[in-house]
């Protein structure tokens, strides 16, 4: 695994997909991005402390689009939970890491990491954004948490990042034979289990309430409404989760 480190850069994923002949697992890091990209044009606020790195996978498995960001989050979640455990002995703090779907990690209400994956000709660029020593969210201001402020340590960005990706490695090597089992992992941890969600169009919050029941094996979001008999399933889905 080869890394390219900066101190400062604009965006990590702008960096593969503007710059870079694009090579399987060379990760680009940034101690600051000064345009972090978050999902849906939004900005991701990237202080010094967290961890900003990006890099690609070939676009060449059976149903990659579907997985890699479910499959990503479930690699930084498996990293932060063994930090989180090793913290504390009450189980009770780790059990607060949950997967929020399709691509955050929250711990409680606040949400530690954000995924951004982008597909460009024939691969697949992955950035990830993780709060390790970070507690300035700018206007993200009370929804972002770092693993500093959960643990009250402060942690090596570089040693967390390269864990993230070794594990990433290693386990994608087998991602769809093992599929079952990570979204049975994933399910289990879904920050939306037992909570109810509203769904947005067009920035409108809509009335009717759903219940969340699964995600499925290709990658989608099931929903039952209330008083409703058949579940409804999104690709992606804007949402708000109501209680
Ligand atoms: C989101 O939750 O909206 C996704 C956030 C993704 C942020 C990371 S930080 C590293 C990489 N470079 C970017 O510009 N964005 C991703």
């Amino acid at each position: 695994m080869k890394f390219i480190n900066f101190d400062e850069i604009d965006s990590t994923n702008d960096y593969l997909r503007k710059n870079h002949r694009l090579e399987e697992f060379e990760v680009i890091t940034a101690k600051k991005q000064t345009a972090g990209k978050g999902k849906r044009g939004s900005a991701w606020i990237s202080n010094e402390g967290a961890a900003l790195f990006s890099f690609a996978v070939e676009n060449n498995k059976e149903g990659l689009q579907e997985k890699i960001t479910i499959f990503s989050g479930y690699a930084v979640y498996e990293i932060l939970k063994k930090y989180i455990e090793k913290s504390f002995t009450d189980s009770a703090y780790y059990q607060n890491l949950k997967f929020k779907w399709p691509n955050d990690i929250y711990y409680k209400d606040k949400k530690i990491c954000g995924i951004l994956c982008e597909k460009i000709r024939e691969h697949i660029i992955i950035g990830i954004g993780i709060n390790i020593n970070n507690t300035d969210f700018g206007m993200y201001k009370d929804k972002g948490i770092s693993l500093f402020e959960i643990c009250g340590k402060k942690y090596s960005v570089e040693t967390i990042i390269k864990e993230v990706m070794s594990f990433f490695e290693e386990k994608y090597k087998s991602v769809n034979k093992n599929w079952e089992n990570i979204l049975e992992k994933i399910n289990e941890e879904s920050y939306l289990k037992g909570k109810t969600i509203k769904i947005k169009k067009e920035k409108k919050l809509g009335e009717k309430a759903y219940k969340f029941l699964r995600i499925d094996r290709s990658g989608k979001i099931c929903l039952i409404g209330k008083g409703d008999t058949e579940e409804i399933k999104f690709e992606s889905l804007d949402f708000e989760v109501i209680l």
